[in-house]
């Protein structure tokens, strides 16, 4: 039997160059330093290190599962590393997704983001990293039901044998803390009721239903959740594997040739669309967006990655840019008025309570039109 490998992509926010729109290449270049060290002692047999915005992505692959703590330790030690390099430079926000000083084992809950996949490396294994930043878990909702169970956008749900019988969705409830599974085609209507609401329900994992292996895994983690105030978007990641039962590279990529409506941009507190760039467009500017995606594909070998592939630096995707460019337009004439702006419930980290606290006093009850019928 083939040996497992795990792919696990975690990412911090651990400083801005300039503002929240860049990671300075001294960070990145920190990032690879010691990812190469732990190839050598042979905890990592490959990573890549890379950014989507202020964001560090480290892109590894190992033999130790998901959730092993010398894999998050090394994760964790990375991100302080960067963030003394930021401190050193005064970059913004230093340190900002490290929420805790003690580190405990697993990198879930303390800041940063991890999205991590075990596998049995197919004879041929093509996967496609997504990488979001200024958005939220959520953001992965439509996309992901696009790819796995809308025969509109991947035909191989119609044509492929291999896919015929459809995707299994593992969906955690953010607030509440649980998770549901639903089986695709046959329960999408009880699906959409939850993913369609992706402040707070998140597709975790989906799963083949003909060969149980899994097809795509995401981050879900929820900064705000974590902190107890607004401490930045999550800026999610994800894993999906592609072809020869999954869905081929072209049906992974489609769903972002529309760019849908997520919650992120500026202060974390509006709609935007999610516009799909290369890794050298990946720096929000506009209103500290538009909020923005990237997706870098890469050929394992042996658990090497081989690549990537920056795919939307295609001029496929020039098309899809433009829209988001005039829905930013359009959206960004609303100035704070709703839904430019978040629903207020959404807004409860940040400015709310303040305004609230200091109006209470003048809020007066309203005379009542009518007491009894
Ligand atoms: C959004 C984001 C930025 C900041 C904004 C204000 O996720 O990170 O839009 O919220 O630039 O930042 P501060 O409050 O640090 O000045
Ligand atoms: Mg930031
Ligand atoms: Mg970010």
């Amino acid at each position: 039997m083939a040996q497992k490998i795990t792919v696990s992509v975690i990412k911090a926010d651990v400083g801005g160059f300039v503002g929240h729109s860049d990671v300075h290449p001294a960070l990145l270049n920190r990032a690879r330093e010691l990812m190469s060290a732990a190839i050598e002692q042979g905890l990592l047999v490959d990573a890549y290190v890379t950014h989507a915005g202020d964001d560090i992505n480290l892109i590894m692959t190992h033999r130790r599962g998901p959730d092993n703590p010398d894999i998050h330790q090394l994760a964790w030690d990375t991100f302080v590393a960067c963030t003394a390099v930021a401190k050193d430079l005064k970059l913004y926000g230093a340190g900002q997704d490290l929420l805790t000083d003690a580190f405990s084992g697993n990198i879930r809950g303390m800041g940063p983001g991890a999205a991590e996949m075990e596998l049995t490396e197919r004879d041929s294994e093509p996967i496609v990293v997504f990488m979001a930043d200024k958005t939220e878990p959520g953001a992965w909702n439509w996309p992901l039901y696009k790819m796995f169970a809308d025969p509109f956008n991947t035909a191989g749900l119609v044509i492929d044998p291999k896919m015929h019988k459809g995707f299994r969705f593992e969906v955690h409830d953010l607030i509440d803390k649980k998770r549901v599974v639903f089986d695709a085609p046959e329960e999408i209507y009880d699906l959409l009721v939850l993913i369609g609401s992706p402040g707070r329900f998140c597709i975790k994992s989906v799963y083949s239903r003909t060969t149980d292996e899994i097809g795509a895994v995401s981050s879900t983690e929820r900064l705000s959740m974590i902190a107890g105030r607004y401490v930045g978007k999550d800026d999610p990641v994800m894993i999906v594997r592609s072809q020869s039962g999954f869905p081929a590279i072209g049906e992974v990529l489609e769903p972002f040739a529309m760019p849908h409506l997520v919650a992120g941009w500026m202060r974390g507190s509006h709609n935007g669309p999610l516009m799909p760039v290369s890794v050298a467009q990946a720096t929000p500017t506009r209103f500290d967006g538009p909020p923005r995606v990237v997706a870098l594909g890469f050929q394992l070998a042996g658990g090497r990655l081989v690549g990537p592939q920056d795919f939307f630096a295609d001029i496929a995707f020039d098309e899809a840019r433009r829209t988001a460019l005039q829905m930013a337009n359009y959206l960004r004439r609303l100035g704070p008025f709703e839904p430019h702006r978040l629903p207020l419930d959404e807004m409860e980290y940040t400015t709310l309570p303040h305004v609230m606290e200091r109006l209470e006093s003048r809020f007066e009850p309203l005379q009542p039109i009518r007491t009894e019928l």
